[in-house]
């Protein structure tokens, strides 16, 4: 522990315009996934399919905030929060992939910003977090460099009935999962497992990055633009210099693989060099104006930030990567993720040092416990408080030390559909008993509310 992290927190700690939010993603929590003419996703077809998903769940009903979002808006103008990042699905907007835009699946997303705005909450739109229109994906998915201008017209559609009201605007949430949990380790959507594909999806993640930001801008002239990126440090077991080679291609695999080019600097070499004899097809797929595209100005970097990772060189392990993560000494949530909150406050230091965003925002972060409800219902998830005020104090620390920082979101709002986990990890501030659909507000909920109102220090 730090020695700042036990001093109280203050809102007072943050700046004035600090927004204080939570996170949600769409097909964890609304459910709906057949009305007003959504189409299925790759998550859909994934959770579908048996064995994909723990128990076999699925995000059909989920939290049913589709139809429950009065409700949810209601939790949080309650906790006093003043901001909400929420994700608009692909699917429900465009349901063919391309061509026509939905204007019923836009009328959700429309209902759901006045509403946030009548309540004094802020909202922050993430364009894709991970339900690709499975039509698309019969295409080839992000593998295909046509799902990029797919993505860019999809993004022009949500920003042009969206943009007048909405100003903060997120392309992408954490283009390292979709690309390689979904294409190489095959744990996500849509579960392949080639790294040549994972590659090219990257790259055709990141290259709709830069086409989006382009369009948003056209259509809302003051937006602040941005990419939200899973962020953590990689530290060498030993100082060895295996080990610390070991952790600097942790290190290329996932944070520079996406921080440099969204930062103009081009693929990194070290691992172009490693992923070449595997890949080789890789670096043909980049074509002329593509990391100029991708590095189009942004105005923020979303990070999300869950744990670091502790590595040794270890050869023949984790494919090419010949790297070994270890399991630290210390405190794990019920994902078994260690708590370490000061990985936040370095990467967060790293990340302004070295690549100099305007602006930050934390936007996502939190844990997964067992929750046990009282016999009256209360949820007194002391855990959880602890994890959130720790990892807020890393905030303040990186505050201290210069960094940009201007807000905060706690994943999630609600417990919800974990994706492979199903609905077994619970990270709401919010409980959601599964079989009404009942919300309570978890001890940790109420203290975060506490201290987004001022009211705690
Ligand atoms: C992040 C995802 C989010 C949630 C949390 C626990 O990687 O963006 O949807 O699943 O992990």
């Amino acid at each position: 522990m730090t020695v700042s992290e036990t001093q109280s927190l203050r809102k007072t700690d943050f700046p004035a315009d600090f927004a204080w939010g939570t996170a949600t993603a769409a097909y964890q929590i609304e459910g709906a996934v057949a009305e007003d003419g959504r189409s299925p996703s790759i998550w859909d077809t994934f959770s579908h399919t048996p064995g994909k998903v723990k128990a076999g769940e699925n995000g059909d009903v989920a939290c049913d905030h589709y139809h429950r979002w009065e409700e949810d808006l209601g939790l949080m103008r309650a906790l006093g929060l003043n901001a909400y990042r929420f994700s608009v699905a692909w699917p429900r907007v465009v349901p063919g992939g391309r061509g026509e835009v939905n204007a019923r699946g836009l009328d959700f997303y429309d209902r759901l910003t006045d509403g946030l705005l009548a309540r004094g909450v802020d909202p922050y739109v993430t364009l894709y977090h991970w339900d690709l229109p499975q039509v698309l994906q019969d295409a080839g998915g992000w593998a295909n460099r046509n799902t990029a201008y797919a993505f860019a017209e999809y993004a022009d559609a949500v920003a042009g009935r969206l943009g007048d009201r909405v100003r903060g605007w997120i392309t992408h949430n954490e283009p390292w999962c979709a690309a390689f949990l979904g294409n190489v380790v095959g744990i996500h959507a849509p579960g392949g497992q080639d790294l040549a594909t994972g590659l090219l999806a990257s790259h055709h993640l990141l290259l709709s990055h830069g086409l989006a930001v382009e369009r948003v801008r056209a259509r809302v002239p003051d937006a602040r633009v941005g990419i939200t990126l899973i962020l953590g440090p990689q530290q060498p077991a030993t100082d060895r210099p295996e080990d610390v080679a070991a952790a600097r291609r942790g290190d290329g695999f996932l944070n520079r693989w996406f921080l440099d080019p969204v930062y103009g600097r081009g693929y990194p070499a070290d691992m172009l060099d490693l992923y070449r004899p595997h890949a080789p097809a890789f670096e043909e797929a980049i074509q002329p104006g593509d990391l100029e595209t991708i590095a189009a100005r942004t105005d923020f970097l979303g990070v999300n930030y869950y744990q670091r990772s502790v590595v040794e060189h270890a050869p023949g392990e984790r494919g090419l990567m010949d790297t070994r993560q270890l399991r630290p000494e210390g405190e794990y949530t019920a994902f078994d993720w260690e708590v370490y909150p000061d990985g936040l406050r370095e990467i967060l230091v790293r990340v302004h040092q070295d690549y100099a965003p305007p602006v930050l925002y934390v936007t996502e972060n939190g844990a997964a416990y067992d929750d046990r409800p009282t016999p009256d219902g209360q949820i007194h998830d002391e855990a959880r408080r602890r994890y959130i005020e720790r990892h807020l104090a890393a905030c303040r620390d990186a505050i201290r030390a210069g960094v940009p920082l201007k807000g905060y979101f706690a994943w999630s709002l609600l417990d919800n559909f974990e994706w492979a986990e199903g609905y077994s990890k619970r990270f709401g501030l919010v409980r959601v008993d599964y079989g009404t659909g009942r919300r309570t507000v978890k001890a940790s909920g109420e203290w975060y509310g506490r201290l987004a109102r001022g009211e705690e220090g």
